[in-house]
């Protein structure tokens, strides 16, 4: 059994996809998405497991992906931003390193306006994001090991202030 390197979690718009890609090459190991690995164990895009299935499925697979890399991968592993809401994902963290890369409102929606996919976010965006941070930050910061404030930072310089982080 291997373990990551290391956990990006996060709101959407925090940076763990493209944070993750940066460390990834810096450490020289591989990269890991959840939400990538979810799309490929439905066969389909997020947006239409949402759509055909709904959100419970979506988590249940969530659930299933999360455990699947903790136990398997050994580069950086990124989370979706939802992951912290099951009970079973933060248990299922404890023990491993687990970076919280923080955002304000501000720039999580510039950066998630810069993408699509994101079914949560259809509708009213900046107020739906809105809420979810609210939510969730209690339990990012729950299961971090350490956090790294993103706003107004370059993916890179996020990346070297990690990888400062994960030396012995
Ligand atoms: C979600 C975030 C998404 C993805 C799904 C649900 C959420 O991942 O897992 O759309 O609940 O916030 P990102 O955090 O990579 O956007």
């Amino acid at each position: 059994m291997t373990k990551p390197v290391c956990v990006l979690v996060g709101a959407p718009g925090s940076g763990k996809t493209t944070v993750g890609e940066e460390l990834a090459a810096r450490l020289g190991v591989d990269f890991r998405d959840t939400d990538a690995d979810i799309e490929a164990l439905a066969g389909k895009p997020i947006p239409e497991i949402f759509i055909d299935e709904g959100e419970a499925h979506f988590r249940t697979l969530e659930r299933a992906a999360v455990a699947a890399a903790l136990a398997s991968h050994g580069g950086v592993l990124a989370l979706g931003g939802g992951a912290v809401l099951a009970e079973e994902n933060r248990a299922a963290l404890v023990g491993h390193t687990v970076v919280y890369l923080s955002v304000e409102l501000p720039d999580a929606v510039k950066r998630v306006g810069l993408s699509t996919g994101r079914p949560l976010l259809a509708v009213n965006p900046r107020a739906t994001l809105k809420h979810l941070m609210d939510q969730r930050r209690p339990l990012y910061a729950e299961v971090a090991t350490a956090t790294v404030v993103t706003d107004g930072r370059a993916p890179e310089e996020i990346a070297t202030e990690i990888v400062g982080l994960l030396k012995p």
